[in-house]
């Protein structure tokens, strides 16, 4: 049984997918499935937003094949662990959950660098162009620490 990561924004264009390609390209596939989804229904259906895409490019992670889906209730069974990209995110997701088990699998992606420090990937959809770069690293990073913390656990 694989071990399973849904990362979740709002749009799941921006954040989300980019944080789902970096991890999946950081973890042995044959044991994890990396995914993500959106908090809004804004953009079901949709591949990513170009600027991520093309970031992701230029670091050598293909996302461009995703497609937008809306986290549902029925993540909380499909998945073990939900990373948050902001705390608006995260307390969407914590009043769909149906139970204590399903609430503990729901992490602030950026407390897995900063414990308890509560901090946001910021939203980079209105913004600047140089906000994706600012993301990737942000992602990067935080990605390098659950892939290894994930390795040390399951494999
Ligand atoms: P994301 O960015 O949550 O990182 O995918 C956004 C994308 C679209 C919108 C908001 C955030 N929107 O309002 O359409």
């Amino acid at each position: 049984m694989k071990t399973r990561i849904l990362m979740v924004c709002l749009g799941n264009i921006c954040r989300s997918p980019l944080a789902e390609g970096i991890l999946a390209s950081k973890l042995p596939s044959q044991h994890f499935s990396v995914d993500s989804a959106g908090t809004g229904d804004y953009h079901i259906g949709k591949n990513p937003d170009p600027r991520s895409i093309a970031i992701a490019k230029l670091n050598g992670i293909d996302i461009s094949t995703q497609k937008a889906r809306q986290f549902s209730n029925q993540d909380f069974e499909n998945f073990d662990y939900i990373y948050a990209m902001d705390g608006t995110n995260y307390q969407d997701i914590i009043d769909l959950a149906p139970n204590g088990t399903a609430e503990k699998k729901v992490t602030l992606i950026l407390n897995e660098l900063f414990d308890g420090e509560n901090v946001d990937v910021p939203d980079p959809y209105f913004g600047l162009e140089n906000g994706f770069p600012i993301l990737y690293d942000m992602l990067e990073e935080v990605c390098d620490t659950i892939a290894e913390n994930l390795k040390k656990k399951h494999l």
